[in-house]
């Protein structure tokens, strides 16, 4: 048993779309955010500085005594795991692997869309992570740099649908079963991908994964927490915290939702 937290980063406020998963299924577990809204995008920036920047969130968690650290952020997993996971303790849990699982189980007709930032896309991470366990999947990629944007400034529905149509646009045609939200931001826009998609084509959020291999390693090696009280959850951000509380307050559906801001 370890009361100690999760820790949980992202660029920016996408990450809380994993940490609504892992707390839905892990309730008694304390949890630890950091989004780095004063580097978001990290999309369109190299591995080099997406390995900096990431480290200097997971020094940020490691401070705060965290037991296992979520790279809640494809980006960051595609960019900077591997990395980052020779140099510190505690396990690493990417998006990217349980995104992967899920996409292969839930596709019939072997044939998946990734939808992701940049790096994501031109790093093959979901091609090569799905082509180790099924080899007959075919993985299409693509990248949609518009979208994280409009999400963190909480842009209209009216002008989230046309850009979500044109990231689709090249798909016109392909027989695709299943699509994965290759962005932790992308939940929030769900809503969009479902509209423009329509029924016939499943929408996989690899956050349900992730927070069911999260339990599954806290399990595995006596990390879960004993506390039968609901676990304590803090957020910080290196950005301006009204935006990101706003967003936490609605998306989160917790009223008191309140990030703290530190220096990035
Ligand atoms: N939320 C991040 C991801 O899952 C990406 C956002 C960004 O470009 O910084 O890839």
């Amino acid at each position: 048993m370890d009361n100690r937290p999760i820790g949980l980063l992202d660029s920016g406020v996408g990450g809380l779309t994993v940490v609504k998963k892992v707390v839905q299924k892990l309730p008694h577990e304390a949890t630890v955010f950091i989004g780095d809204n004063a580097n978001i995008p990290y999309g369109d920036k190299s591995v080099a500085e997406i390995i900096a920047l990431t480290r200097e969130s997971v020094n940020f968690l490691l401070q705060k005594n965290v037991k296992l650290i979520i790279f809640a952020c494809n980006t960051a997993t595609a960019a900077a795991m591997a990395a980052i996971q020779k140099e510190v303790a505690p396990q690493i849990i990417g998006v990217i692997q349980s995104g992967s699982v899920a996409a292969i189980k839930t596709s019939k007709n072997k044939q998946v869309v990734v939808v992701g930032t940049q790096v994501t896309a031109n790093s093959h991470a979901y091609k090569k992570e799905i082509g180790l366990r099924d080899s007959a999947i075919a993985v299409t990629e693509l990248a949609a740099p518009k979208l994280v944007p409009l999400i963190e400034r909480d842009a209209p529905h009216a002008e989230i649908l046309p850009v979500v149509k044109e990231t689709l646009q090249p798909l016109k045609g392909q027989e695709f079963d299943t699509l994965v939200l290759g962005c932790t931001h992308y939940p929030i826009i769900r809503q969009e991908f479902a509209q423009v998609l329509g029924q016939g084509v499943q929408i996989v959020d690899p956050a349900d994964q992730v927070a069911q291999y999260t339990y599954n390693v806290l399990q595995r090696d006596n990390l879960l927490s004993a506390s039968a009280e609901p676990g304590v959850h803090e957020y910080y951000t290196t950005g301006d915290v009204r935006m990101v509380n706003e967003l936490g307050k609605s998306f989160l559906q917790e009223p008191n939702f309140t990030a703290k801001h530190i220096e990035g």
